[in-house]
């Protein structure tokens, strides 16, 4: 597995829990806007709360790069904040992520799911995505 976090507290979470699991893990510090890898790389990309956490100018650099680093027919599967949750510049719409992905990717399966905040009882309304590269 790879993986990738802008923050050094959660590569260092994610080397911990590679560790404990006896994972191999390739962990990069980096951008996630900027990705590295070589083009048709993976067959699965894994993206829970990244995609919405990316500027909304470097989004469409970031889903190029998903795409690039996917082999043909890999799949991606992505989780981001909803509407539902309140108008904010990284929630989204059903409308909006098929705006986003469809030129790339093939929209598989979409729902919106909903989450129960532990401590404070906070729902957080979410998207689940499932693609395909194209
Ligand atoms: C909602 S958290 C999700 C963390 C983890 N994926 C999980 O599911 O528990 C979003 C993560 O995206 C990371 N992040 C934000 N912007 C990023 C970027 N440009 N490149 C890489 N990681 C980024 C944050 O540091 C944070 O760890």
């Amino acid at each position: 597995m790879y993986g990738i976090d802008i923050s050094p507290t959660a590569v260092s979470i994610a080397q911990k829990r590679c560790k404990s699991e006896k994972a191999a893990c390739k962990l990069t510090l980096g951008n996630a806007a900027e990705l590295n890898y070589p083009d048709d790389f993976f067959t699965f990309v894994f993206d829970r709360g990244c995609f919405h956490s990316i500027k909304p100018e470097h989004r469409e650099k970031f889903i190029e790069g998903v795409h690039r680093v996917l082999k043909w027919n890999g799949k991606y599967f992505m989780s981001c904040f909803s509407w539902r949750n309140g108008d904010a510049w990284n929630h989204f719409t059903e409308k909006d992520i098929r705006r986003h992905f469809s030129a790339g990717f093939k929209i598989l399966e979409l729902k919106e799911d909903v989450f129960t905040m532990d401590v404070s009882g906070e729902k957080v309304y979410f998207y689940s995505v499932l693609m395909e590269a194209k």
